[in-house]
């Protein structure tokens, strides 16, 4: 398989770049390739964060389209316009807890947004389509398993979220096979850092710590996650586009497996908050218990390994939300 290293790309079609790991994705695109032509796209749903990438549409730094990935017509006219190079798939239905409440909504973004991609990206001849899932598709690992998901693991996804993720892989996977199509896969574990929605643990535990409210935990809170820092990822995601060999899935985990109660407790340790605020919930409805993940492969074939050290981080991401906070009640 050919090692896309030497090849250039010039323009940067990057979906649900208004979203959490996708702004961060397009900083750190700023920051390493100033000179990038990136088209980024997102149908601001909810979950998305515009403000985060308006200043540097407004700069003219990078082109902005809202457009719908489950719409192939307004694709097509993307594509038709921006020519990309590479296609960065972000966009997604992220939350779990909502895949339970409506799974139809994330089979038809994850999945059928994800098939309107790959068909726009096979008849423009896309050079590179690099499709970002996560490590929730191993399903789970159970507490007292010491082992890791290697890439050539089973996959095996308990949520409508996760099995949308694995059927939009199988789909980039055909693509690939089929059309001869050159993809690569990232399977990321947990992000955190800035510009996440507070749907999501980390920014919850923590808006809520903020304003003394209670923290619902599902079950136990034993249940483990691998964290990344999103930059890292976000790192991990550019390095893969240029060295990952087409066809091919590459774990991208931080290192940093912590249960949900340790991370809460801690969140409430730094913000100088009291234990009291955790209030145990009924679990959720198949809570994989234990992910983990084995980067080796990402390691040894792309140079990737994730940098910083995880307390530090997570300072850093407390001091984000509280600042954003506190500027929200002037
Ligand atoms: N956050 C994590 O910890 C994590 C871990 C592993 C993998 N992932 C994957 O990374 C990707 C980004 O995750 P995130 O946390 O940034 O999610 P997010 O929910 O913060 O952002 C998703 C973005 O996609 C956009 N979007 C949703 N539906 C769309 C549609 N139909 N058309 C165009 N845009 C649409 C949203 O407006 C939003 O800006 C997702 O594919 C997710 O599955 C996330």
């Amino acid at each position: 398989m050919e090692n896309k290293r030497d090849m250039t790309y010039e323009t940067f079609l990057v979906t649900g770049a208004a979203g959490f790991i996708g702004s961060n994705y397009i900083e750190l695109s700023l920051e390493k390739h100033p000179d990038r032509r990136v088209v980024a796209l997102d149908a601001l749903t909810y979950a998305s964060t515009y403000d985060v990438i308006k200043p540097y549409v407004d700069e003219k730094l990078i082109s902005f389209v809202k457009c719908d990935i489950r719409n192939p017509g307004q694709l097509e006219k993307v594509f038709d316009e921006s020519r990309p190079d590479v296609v960065v798939n972000f966009a997604a239905e992220s939350h779990v807890d909502s895949s339970i409440q409506n799974p139809s909504l994330f089979y038809e973004t994850n999945v059928m947004g994800c098939i309107n991609l790959l068909e726009c990206a096979r008849k423009h001849k896309t050079k590179r389509f690099l499709q970002v899932s996560t490590d929730e598709v191993y399903g789970s690992l159970s507490l007292d398993d010491d082992r890791k998901f290697t890439e050539s693991d089973r996959l095996s996804p308990s949520s409508p979220y996760s099995a949308s993720k694995a059927g939009a892989e199988m789909a980039v996977l055909a693509y690939h096979r089929t059309y001869d199509l050159d993809v690569v896969i990232t399977r990321s574990s947990n992000n955190f850092g800035p510009h996440q929605h507070y749907e999501k643990l980390i920014p919850k535990v923590i808006r809520n710590a903020f304003f003394d409210k209670k923290i619902p935990v599902y079950g136990t809170g034993e249940n483990i996650r691998d964290w990344i820092f999103v930059k890292d990822n976000a790192l991990a995601i550019d390095e893969v586009i240029e060295k990952g060999k087409s066809g091919e899935v590459y774990n991208v985990g931080g290192g940093n497996e912590k249960s949900n109660l340790w991370i809460i407790r801690k969140i409430l340790g730094i913000m100088g908050k009291s234990d009291e605020l955790i209030e145990f919930v009924e679990d959720r409805p198949g809570h994989d218990e234990r992910y983990a993940l084995s980067d080796m492969k990402t390691r040894s074939e792309i140079g990737f390994s994730p940098t910083g050290n995880f307390e530090e981080r997570l300072h850093e991401t407390i001091r984000y939300y509280v600042k954003k906070l506190e500027k929200a009640l002037r």
